[in-house]
């Protein structure tokens, strides 16, 4: 009987994927990382923040959007992706405002984190120190929109996870930014702590009120281990057993 596995490869290292799987999905399951920022296991790819792009067959792709085929060749750690990344998330450092020796999600940041895996020192880009605002007013909730990144996780989340739509972008270019969709203030909507919006923030842009430090620095997820070393360990792991 003849395999429905699709092959390919991905930096000369063989994958496989069930069909239906994105680049993404395959190569997590292959202990393959792929740099990603709004991509999330448990949300429909999204295509937003361009960190995934990896060459196929020659052309750039992004790999949490493109389904795996058959034969495919694809580049994913070449000098010019990897300085195409930096790029990216110099980008979003200069567009927001982040502080991270000040900021409660420092550790378990993942913007922060890949720039630490990528080895970025300083943006290449003038900092920009946009005037954003903040959103208080829910009693256990806040949204920073200084450390926003425009990734779309909450938006997917809220809709598609808790069945609520809290979020949603408004504005365009400079100005776009994520906002309640019933009127101006979280505590105008039902979100709720327990919500999967609340947790899935890759910065510090959502945080809980009244948890802050609960866990120390030094604790924190990517205090020792760069991100993306949960995919690459899973693969050795089941190697050596
Ligand atoms: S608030 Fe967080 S989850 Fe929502 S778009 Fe901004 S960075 Fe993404
Ligand atoms: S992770 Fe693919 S575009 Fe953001």
């Amino acid at each position: 009987m003849m395999s429905d596995r699709i092959t390919f490869t991905i930096d000369g290292v063989e994958v496989q994927a069930d069909p239906g799987q994105t680049i993404l999905q395959a190569a997590d399951a292959a202990g393959v990382y792929i740099p990603r920022l709004c991509a999330h296991k448990e949300l429909n790819p999204f295509g937003a923040c361009r960190i995934c792009t990896v060459m196929v067959n020659g052309r750039p792709q992004a790999a949490c959007t493109t389904p795996a085929a058959n034969g495919m060749i694809i580049e994913n750690e070449t000098e010019e992706l990897t300085d195409n990344r930096r790029s990216i998330v110099e980008m979003l450092f200069v567009e927001g405002n982040h502080y991270c020796m000040y900021c409660e999600k420092s550790g378990n940041c993942e913007l922060q984190a890949m720039a630490y895996r990528l080895s970025i020192m300083v943006p290449r880009h003038p900092y920009q120190f946009p005037d954003k605002d903040i959103d208080g007013s829910h009693p256990d909730i806040m949204i920073d929109r200084n450390r926003c990144i425009l990734c779309a996780r909450c938006v997917r989340a809220s809709r598609d996870l808790d069945d609520k739509n809290v979020f949603q972008f408004v504005g365009r270019g400079k100005e776009k930014k994520v906002w309640i969709n019933s009127e101006a203030k979280l505590s105008d909507t039902d979100m709720d702590v327990t919500d999967k919006a609340t947790d899935i923030c890759p910065v510090g842009a959502i945080i809980k009120k009244r948890t802050g430090y609960e866990i120390p620095i030094g604790q924190r997820a990517y205090d020792h281990k760069p991100i993306g070393s949960d995919i690459e360990e899973a693969k050795a792991t089941a190697e050596s057993n």
